[in-house]
């Protein structure tokens, strides 16, 4: 939307064999033109974790910006956004469960200092005069009209028991649980996973997208949610990225902190039943 609007030129980052962020090709791509790299911090298809570190030093080099969207890393490791290095990092109220339609956006002081306010109304002028208006000191610059005041409080309460829970036994946590799931689905015939394993990439995250041979991830999905089991399946927004891979959707299983060993298996047994049923009856 952005480069229709503006003209700019949008180029995208190649994926590796196994799965993560072509570095190479970043850089190749990379040049005094580039304004914005804009980037997952983990992929919600593929589970990849991106070295964003990595990524913003290589894009400050060409004085472009870095738009990090943390929506799938935020309830799953704990971030210190300031050494991040990213200006600009986004994320979801209920991916933190926190009520539904609510976000932020974090950039530094000095970068929305320099930055006009997006949208007119209530509480983001500083004077007005006939012919122009002074805009409201951070945060109220950005924040014009009357907030969602609930959801911001419900946010806020959510943030607060995730950091109660700690995000560092969190991650521990997920990081135990992802390798049951992997090595469940690793044993599976004719099951491909998609992204890094934990091995390849001890930080990848806790979810695992698979692909499985001549049966489509919606029907997967469909019977598993006749067994009580809650899977994600589809193109996941990621269509170009499936389009790579050469499949027209996948299926996902996504563990959170509350997610238990007992519930892998039981996914992974019911999943085993799903694959021959369509096995046997085509
Ligand atoms: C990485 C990522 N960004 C953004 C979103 C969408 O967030 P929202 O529904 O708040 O637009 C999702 C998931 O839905 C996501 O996985």
């Amino acid at each position: 939307m952005l480069a229709e609007r503006t003209g700019c030129v949008l180029r995208h980052v190649g994926v590796t064999p196994d799965g993560t962020l072509d570095l190479a090709d970043l850089r190749n791509q990379l040049s005094e033109k580039t304004r914005l790299v804009s980037l997952v911090h983990i992929s919600n298809t593929l589970g990849c974790c991106n070295p964003i570190e990595e990524i913003a030093t290589l894009a400050h080099a060409v004085g472009a910006k870095v738009l990090v969207d943390a929506c799938q890393s935020l309830a799953h490791k704990s971030i210190a956004v300031q050494s991040l290095g990213a200006d600009f990092l986004v994320g979801s109220s209920h991916k933190l469960c926190g009520p539904t339609g609510m976000g932020f956006l974090w950039a530094s002081e000095q970068t929305l200092m320099a930055m006009p306010p997006f949208l007119g109304g209530g509480e983001m002028i500083q004077e007005v005069f006939l012919d122009h208006s002074t805009w409201a000191e951070l945060p109220h610059k950005f924040e014009a009209g009357t907030p969602a005041i609930g959801e911001a409080i419900g946010m806020g309460a959510a943030i607060t028991y995730l950091q109660t829970l700690g995000l560092d036994a969190i991650q521990a946590w997920e990081a135990e649980l992802t390798t049951h799931l992997f090595g469940r689905l690793q044993s599976i015939d004719g099951l491909r996973i998609l992204g890094p394993t934990p091995e390849q990439q001890p930080d990848r995250g806790a979810l695992a997208t698979f692909v499985v041979e001549g049966v489509h991830a919606n029907d997967i999905a469909a019977m598993l949610d006749l067994s009580g089991v809650c899977i994600r399946s589809g193109h996941h927004c990621c269509q170009p990225l499936h389009r790579l891979y050469g499949v027209t959707g996948s299926a996902r299983a996504s563990l959170s902190f509350c997610t238990t060993h007992a519930e892998i298996d039981r996914f992974a047994d019911e999943l085993v039943s799903v694959i021959s049923f369509f096995r046997e009856h085509g």
